[in-house]
């Protein structure tokens, strides 16, 4: 063997380590903007785990009851995230029936991950768009909705990508019961306030309205993954509900 092939061996495996440690270190950063990072097992999980990820949501339309195997009150969070809030709540509400609905595979796995440590029974999980939604749910079928943290979109030319555009709250009107409820938090006081406008532009009527949630003396609050982040960082929590007076 001559000296080029042991020359070519050192610089692959030269350059591998290099490459390695260029990779941990982004990924010991952490990704700009929480970037969602792939996972590409993820699939797989979610589809070995059916008595929690829901495949189908169409089929079930009308019948959430019967996925649950029992009548109660059905609550539904778009935008689930890693999972810690609907897992909270599953847990301090044991008589309500959740579904968390989150459109990248990378993260709703957290949140089937998170159900499974706490072997809660009353969650579902829905991998899918939530501008689907009157296609999973039935008309009047829903008692309550959460958004939490959601996306901002803050750009004039992206606002019907926001969850509170006048074409999500059509879609909420529909699915969600008479006296129905959106609950709200964000740390976004410019989408706040957009939010605030478009429901009472709407003709929903706002109520428990607090600037600064974890200042105000409203108990049994449950943190999301994102809450927890910029709380830590001293940044306000904005909430409010906003319900539909049928
Ligand atoms: C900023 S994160 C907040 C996550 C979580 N709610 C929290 O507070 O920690 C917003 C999440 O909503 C999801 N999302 C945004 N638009 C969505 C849509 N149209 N349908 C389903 N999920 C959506 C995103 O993928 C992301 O995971």
């Amino acid at each position: 063997m001559d000296n080029s092939f042991f020359f070519f061996i050192y610089n692959f495996a030269a350059g591998s380590i290099i490459r390695c440690n260029v990779i941990n270190w982004v990924q010991q950063r952490g990704p700009p903007n929480e970037r969602v990072r792939h996972k590409p097992w993820a699939k797989g999980k979610l589809k070995q785990h059916s008595e929690i990820v829901i495949s189908s949501p169409k089929y079930y339309s009308g019948e959430w009851h019967d996925v649950f195997n029992r009548e109660a009150p059905l609550h539904v969070e778009i935008g689930t995230g890693k999972g810690q809030f609907i897992v909270g709540m599953a847990k301090r509400y044991p008589d309500t029936n959740f579904i968390g609905i989150e459109m990248h595979e990378s993260v709703i796995v957290s949140a089937l991950e998170k159900c499974l440590d706490a072997k809660v029974r009353n969650v579902k999980l829905i991998n899918a768009d939530a501008r689907g939604l009157t296609e999973y749910f039935a008309e009047n079928e829903v008692d309550e909705i959460y958004l939490n943290f959601c996306d901002p979109w803050p750009k004039h030319r992206h606002e019907k990508r926001r969850l509170t555009y006048p074409s999500f709250l059509a879609q909420y009107e529909y699915i969600l019961k008479r006296h129905g409820v959106i609950n709200l938090k964000t740390d976004n006081q410019g989408f706040f306030e957009y939010s605030l406008e478009s429901f009472s532009q709407y003709g929903l009527t706002l109520r428990n309205i607090s600037l600064d949630l974890h200042a105000s003396d409203m108990a049994g609050n449950v943190m999301t993954e994102y809450e927890e982040k910029f709380s830590a960082k001293g940044q306000r929590i904005y909430r409010c509900e906003a319900v539909w007076n049928g």
